[in-house]
């Protein structure tokens, strides 16, 4: 396993990851296995990646669990994933108490069960003031959902008179983003072989590279994030410029 001292490319590292944890179902599925199996296998390699992630010295890494469109899964489904979320919250505040990882929530938590959202609150309290990795862990969580709330808090500045029409920029708005005061991802990874964005961090994704990976998540290895980092660090960003 690749270390932060040992990788020797520290100051190529990207400071922002994004996983769409794509796959799951069909992974379980491959194996005759229900799709909630394969949630299963997904969120036990969402923490092992977790970990990997902070070990190499990245500053920030956010996951998408559940978008806002996932509520149209099978009762099942969605009733398996509330699950694991609830799941892994307990384990982490019980158990991961010496991890150094701060956990933030980006979405509209308040449509999740009322102890869902007691553990949520509860995980980012106890982990705020840490000084290592980021977690962020998009639930209930849409880009233009997420830019709509952002232009409706704008607005309602604007009518409170705290805010001129012209002093909406894009700093103003990246401020009442869920990810505010961090900074843009560098990169996100898409296993599963999707070519797609499916809603995840539009605002914050303007110049972000992607790398695509023909493997499934819960098939998804520290090694795989290495090759995806080196990807990363043979492209030439250019924002726009030349
Ligand atoms: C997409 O795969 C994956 C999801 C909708 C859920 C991701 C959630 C986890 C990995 C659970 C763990 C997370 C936490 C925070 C404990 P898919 O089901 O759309 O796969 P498919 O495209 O093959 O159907």
């Amino acid at each position: 396993m690749r270390k932060k001292k040992e990788s020797g490319k520290g100051e190529l590292l990207p400071s922002h990851i994004g996983i769409i944890m794509d796959g799951n179902g069909r992974w379980a599925q491959k194996r005759g296995l229900p799709r909630s199996a394969g949630h299963t296998v997904g969120a036990a390699n969402f923490k092992k990646i977790t970990r990997y992630c902070s070990s190499i010295g990245i500053r920030y890494l956010t996951v998408y669990a559940f978008s806002t469109e996932n509520w149209k899964r099978p009762a099942e489904e969605v009733g398996a994933l509330l699950g694991l979320f609830r799941q892994y919250l307990e384990e982490a505040l019980r158990d991961f108490l010496n991890d150094d990882i701060k956990v933030r929530f980006l979405g509209d938590v308040s449509a999740f069960p009322k102890a869902l959202q007691e553990l949520i609150a509860e995980t980012v309290e106890v982990s705020k003031n840490r000084t290592g990795m980021t977690l962020n862990i998009a639930m209930n969580y849409g880009g233009r959902a997420e830019i709509v709330r952002a232009a409706q808090q704008a607005a309602q500045l604007v009518k409170d008179g705290e805010l001129s029409p012209e002093e909406i920029d894009e700093a103003r708005l990246s401020s009442l983003m869920y990810t505010a005061g961090e900074p843009d991802p560098d990169l996100i990874i898409r296993p599963s072989g999707e070519q797609r964005i499916s809603n995840f961090l539009l605002w914050q994704s303007a110049y972000a590279e992607y790398v695509i990976l023909d493997i499934l998540w819960p098939d998804f290895k520290p090694a795989d994030l290495d090759k995806a980092i080196a990807e990363y660090q043979k492209r030439k960003r250019r924002f726009g410029g030349v």
